[in-house]
């Protein structure tokens, strides 16, 4: 008997000890320790916490990039897949101390990604440490609560034009222009530095950069005049995987070998 009222207080003690992350967080520049665009960039997250279900939606604006992140986590042991630039990252989190723990593999390009993070509220609950280690760095955001930012996630986002420096044609949110550079670089099978000149995207010196345009101006013109604005051809329709796409099934057969 005195066992079962010893397990039954200490279950209900740490049932009243997890903590509560639900809300709106801004990112407190002052007290975090970020390096490069980030450092100047605001941050949010939004949180929402049920029962071992964890959503955080992130939202980090620089005056020149976006990015956008979907997070899910499960502290019950059971395994979450979260998405990153492109990247699976299997996920497991728990409850440790006061602290939520996560950690995070994946392969990029081969490449073994791991990611650790702890999420620590403060003891009053208007604040919370995120401390991220991806193995090459560790950074720290110090959130504070601010149901005044709930806008933030509300709001139509920030189209790409509006916040990169040198947009002509791409007609996307400013956080998907990422995900669509991936996109350009998969399809023709090439890396970044083929259209871009080192540390400056926005310039167009190279003229692969250039006429990466025209070829943009040409699909959407297929969609739009073709298919009636459904997006049916993209990029890899024709070039798949090749910087020049073949002509005839001759060359096609004997490309990429
Ligand atoms: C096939 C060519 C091509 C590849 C590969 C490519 N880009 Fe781009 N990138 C472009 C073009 C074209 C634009 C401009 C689009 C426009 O004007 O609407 C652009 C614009 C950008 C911009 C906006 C810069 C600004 O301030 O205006 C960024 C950032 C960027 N690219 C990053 C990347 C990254 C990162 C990669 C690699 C993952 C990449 N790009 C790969 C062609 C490419
Ligand atoms: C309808 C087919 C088609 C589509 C769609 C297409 N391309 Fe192309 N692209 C070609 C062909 C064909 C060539 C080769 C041109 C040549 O050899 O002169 C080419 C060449 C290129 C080149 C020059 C490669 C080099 O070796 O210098 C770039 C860069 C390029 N495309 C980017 C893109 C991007 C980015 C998209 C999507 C926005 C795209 N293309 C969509 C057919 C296409």
């Amino acid at each position: 008997m005195r066992y079962v009222l010893f397990f039954a207080a200490a279950s209900l003690a740490f049932a009243q000890s997890t903590p509560d992350l639900n809300g709106v967080w801004k990112v407190n520049k002052e007290k975090s320790k970020m390096s490069g665009m980030m450092a100047q960039a605001d941050s949010y997250a939004s949180v929402q916490q049920s029962g071992s279900k964890i959503e955080v939606k992130t939202i980090t604006m620089g005056e020149h990039f976006e990015q956008r992140g979907d997070w899910k986590y499960d502290t019950s042991g059971a395994e979450t897949t979260n998405e990153f630039r492109g990247t699976k990252l299997a996920t497991k989190s728990a409850w440790e101390g006061g602290a939520l723990v996560i950690d995070m593999t994946g392969t990029d390009d081969g490449r073994e990604v791991k990611i650790h993070e702890t999420w620590t509220p403060s003891a009053d609950g208007n604040s919370l440490t995120r401390v991220e280690n991806n193995g090459r760095g560790e950074t720290t955001m110090v959130f504070d609560k601010s149901p005044e930012s709930a806008s933030v996630f509300t709001a139509a986002p920030r189209m790409a034009k509006d916040v990169y420096q040198n947009i002509k044609d791409l007609n996307v949110p400013a956080y998907r222009v990422g995900e669509v550079m991936e996109n350009f670089s998969n399809a023709l099978g090439v890396r970044c530095g083929f259209c871009h000149v080192q540390g400056n995207f926005a310039s167009d010196e190279k003229h692969e950069k250039q006429f990466a345009r025209t070829m943009l101006v040409m699909t959407n013109g297929i969609n739009h005049d073709v298919f009636h604005d459904h997006f049916r051809v993209s990029c890899y329709t024709c070039h798949r995987g090749q910087k020049e796409p073949p002509m005839h099934p001759e060359a096609a057969s004997n490309a990429g070998h």
